[in-house]
């Protein structure tokens, strides 16, 4: 019988070093790109995948993420006093019906296998989505998950969003290897946790996306502390390739790493550009700043 996605994993227990100051006091999903926080982002292209059941993994400095799941009874009196409609329905909106959100303590940061492996209570048996809120995708259209949920029902196998790095940067990925082909996506050969260029198997990198089967979860339970002594979710899908295949899909969008300061910089400069309020201000700033150079 085929399987639907209908839950998605979200770690959001890391502590966001990265962004410090910013990130003492508040979850680096917090973080706005233009209007929005990173986590609502990643939440909606869930949504847009069809998907009902967002589990979060969080750790004790992140209740924030779950104050902004949670409804607003005292805002959304005052706005409705004051008639302001928009406001409102964008309020209401970071909330979509039929939607449930789960959130689930991380205890100890031993890693995104680790993470992982909090949801399994919640998921069951079933296969799941996992989303790096910090790794962005605008496609314009339907959304990096949707693509993948679409290639998941015909598939019925792991999947793993992945795009071309600079091969300097494969450090900071996990690496696989696919045999060439034409197809958007091709079974996973080889995975590897952020190697080196020197010994890197290609450029091909694993971004914040997944759909995994439930397989994993025995997966991560055999796997010992692998790159950083964390225990890392690549290490339990190379284990899971002995038994199941693993595509590995190069889907349509741009990626945002806005896990690092550059990355989020330019997100915001283009989602800027592409926001039907801000556009065309924005675009005359530029170009005036542009001609100053
Ligand atoms: C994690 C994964 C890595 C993946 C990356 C995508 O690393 O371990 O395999 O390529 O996310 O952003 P992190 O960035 O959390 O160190």
């Amino acid at each position: 019988m085929s399987q639907k996605v209908t839950k998605a994993v979200f770690p959001v227990a890391g502590l966001g070093t990265r962004f410090l100051p910013a990130t003492k006091a508040i979850a680096k999903e917090m973080l706005p790109v233009v209007d929005k926080p990173l986590i609502q982002y990643a939440v909606e292209e869930a949504v847009a995948a069809g998907i009902d059941t967002m589990i979060f993994i969080t750790s004790r400095s992140k209740n924030v993420i779950i104050d902004h799941f949670d409804k607003a009874h005292e805002l959304e009196s005052e706005l409705e006093a004051k008639n302001k409609t928009e406001l409102l329905a964008i309020l209401k909106g970071i909330v979509p019906p039929n939607v449930s959100f789960v959130f689930i303590r991380q205890a100890e940061a031993l890693g995104l296998g680790h993470a992982v492996n909090c949801a399994r209570p919640v998921i069951g048996d079933e296969p799941f989505a996992v989303i790096l809120p910090d790794d962005m995708v605008e496609d314009g259209t339907r959304g990096c998950m949707s693509q993948m949920v679409e290639l998941f029902a015909e598939k019925q196998t792991s999947i793993l969003g992945v795009e071309r790095v600079n091969p300097a940067d494969t450090g900071s990925y996990g690496i696989v290897k696919t045999p060439e082909t034409s197809e958007k996506y091709a079974k996973i050969d080889v995975i590897v946790e952020k190697p080196k260029p020197e010994v890197a198997p290609s450029n091909l990198a694993v971004v914040g996306r997944y759909i995994l089967t439930p397989a994993i979860f025995d997966k991560i339970k055999n796997t010992g502390r692998g790159a950083g002594g964390e225990i890392q979710l690549t290490d339990a899908i190379a284990d899971l390739m002995k038994d199941e295949d693993v595509l590995a899909y190069e889907f349509e969008g741009k990626r945002y790493d806005c896990g690092a300061k550059l990355g989020f910089l330019v997100a915001n400069v283009e989602l800027a550009l592409l926001n039907t309020e801000l556009k065309d201000n924005f675009k005359a700033y530029l170009k005036d700043l542009v001609s100053k150079f």
